[in-house]
């Protein structure tokens, strides 16, 4: 299914053909130093495209992982969206783009897109991304999608490689769609 085109992006569920593509970046350790998703083999990112197209944006609990693709249909990367579990109309994101196409402006426009698309289509009052302090480029393109910096908390997640406490900042963007 195809949730939003644009004439740079469409933003659309995971494929099976995708798949090569997003296990080469889902598993590029430097790509992806501030995340703590992994994709440990092709059978595993098969399975994932295959359980993330029977869930739908909103659905209790869960993550729902959209392909960013071209005009073309080639995939380039994906965002994320999750409606928080402990309050439902906060929903939060992330997202990633593979190496080559990097600051070129895909994530900021992905963001825009699919913010402005979910304040439309569901009761969602406010997005939140946190984002390591480290990760320039994230909070550059969170702040170019009209976040706001509201939060920085101190030693606050535990990264995996480095073994530390890391800090963390909390971005927001309030529901001015509807
Ligand atoms: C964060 C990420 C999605 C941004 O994707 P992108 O398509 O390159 O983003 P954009 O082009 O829209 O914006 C990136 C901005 O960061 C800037 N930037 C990138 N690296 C930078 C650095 N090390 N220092 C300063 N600025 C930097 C770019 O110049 C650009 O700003 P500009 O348009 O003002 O020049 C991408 O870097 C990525 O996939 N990172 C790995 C996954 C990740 O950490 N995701 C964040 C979790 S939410």
């Amino acid at each position: 299914m195809i949730y939003i085109q644009s004439e740079r992006i469409i933003i659309r569920d995971l494929k099976e053909k995708d798949v090569d593509a997003f296990y080469k970046y889902r598993s590029d350790k430097e790509l992806l130093k501030y995340q703590n998703f992994s994709t440990p083999s092709l059978d595993f990112a098969q399975s994932f495209i295959k359980e993330q197209k029977s869930i739908k944006i909103g659905q209790k609990d869960e993550w729902k992982q959209l392909a960013i693709a071209l005009p073309d249909d080639t995939l380039i990367g994906d965002c994320a969206v999750q409606f928080t579990p402990e309050e439902n109309r906060i929903a939060e994101l992330g997202c990633t783009i593979m190496k080559d196409y990097h600051n070129k402006g895909y994530a900021t426009a992905a963001l825009k897109l699919l913010t402005t698309y979910i304040f439309k289509e569901f009761p969602i009052h406010k997005f939140k991304a946190l984002v390591d302090i480290r990760n320039i480029a994230s909070q550059k393109m969170l702040e170019k999608s009209g976040f706001q910096k509201e939060g920085h908390f101190i030693k606050h997640y535990w990264d995996e490689n480095d073994h530390d406490w890391i800090d963390e900042l909390q971005y927001g963007l309030l529901n001015t769609v509807k």
